[in-house]
């Protein structure tokens, strides 16, 4: 059986300021958040699409064989809102959440990463994480470096996300949702395992208009 996908596209994307949600910004002639659907689509692993949309605006969302969900005041509150809609018609073991903001994403990375939690009964989830590169510093009161951390054993966050729907739920149920930037965290603070896969370098996020421009120079590289 396959793995149901959550595709998180609620965000306002203030910091794009396209003066709209940035899951329906335009990528190479399609909305942003259609290419993460196409990966997921050509997936092996998956089965069933849901996408947390904007509240009142899931007829923009207009993708064949989707379910729209409406999404919730934070991320977390759009995968705790898209997470009950999947486990109401269904029993999955696991479940994959994916940022509608990281169009590059590949469906051999999300297979590999399900394939990745299928294979580790000790692990809760296992998320895509690249390596850092850049020196990281804390930085303390008035500006003053206060550590340097340690780069080798540093990785940035990325998604797809593959969890134990249990575990996710559980974490949902406990966590501090208004405050996480991410739901490996939320597992993590309930005391469960999480396991890094590495992600391509590709597989960028969309934040500020620079990231759109690189994301339509790659998507058009890959094709
Ligand atoms: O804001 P940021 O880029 O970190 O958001 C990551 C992803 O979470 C985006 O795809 C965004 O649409 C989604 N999101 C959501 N519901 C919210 C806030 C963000 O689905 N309330």
């Amino acid at each position: 059986m396959g793995v149901p996908a959550l595709i998180v596209a609620a965000g306002s994307g203030q910091r794009l300021g396209a003066g709209g949600p940035k899951a329906l910004v335009g990528l190479r002639g399609r909305p942003l958040y259609s290419w993460s659907v196409d990966a997921f689509r050509k997936a092996d692993s998956i089965d069933g699409i849901f996408v947390a949309v904007p509240p009142g605006q899931a007829d923009l969302f207009t993708e064949p064989d989707i379910v729209t969900v409406e999404g919730g005041e934070t991320r977390s509150h759009s995968v705790a809102n898209g997470l009950r809609a999947i486990t109401a018609g269904s029993s999955p073991e696991l479940v994959v959440v994916h940022d509608a903001a990281r169009p590059l994403v590949t469906p051999s990375l999300i297979d590999a990463a399900v394939a990745g939690l299928e294979a580790d009964a000790g692990l809760d989830a296992l998320i895509a994480a690249a390596p850092v590169t850049d020196t990281v510093k804390r930085v303390g009161h008035e500006g003053i470096v206060a550590e340097t951390l340690d780069r080798s054993a540093l990785v940035s966050v990325q998604t797809p996300q593959v969890f134990r729907v249990e575990m996710l739920r559980k974490a949902l149920a406990s966590g501090d949702l208004a405050s996480a930037t991410d739901d490996a965290a939320l597992v993590e603070a309930a005391g469960g395992s999480v396991g890094v896969i590495e992600a391509p370098s590709g597989n960028i996020k969309v934040t500020v208009p620079s990231d759109l421009e690189l994301a339509a120079f790659l998507l058009e590289k890959n094709q």
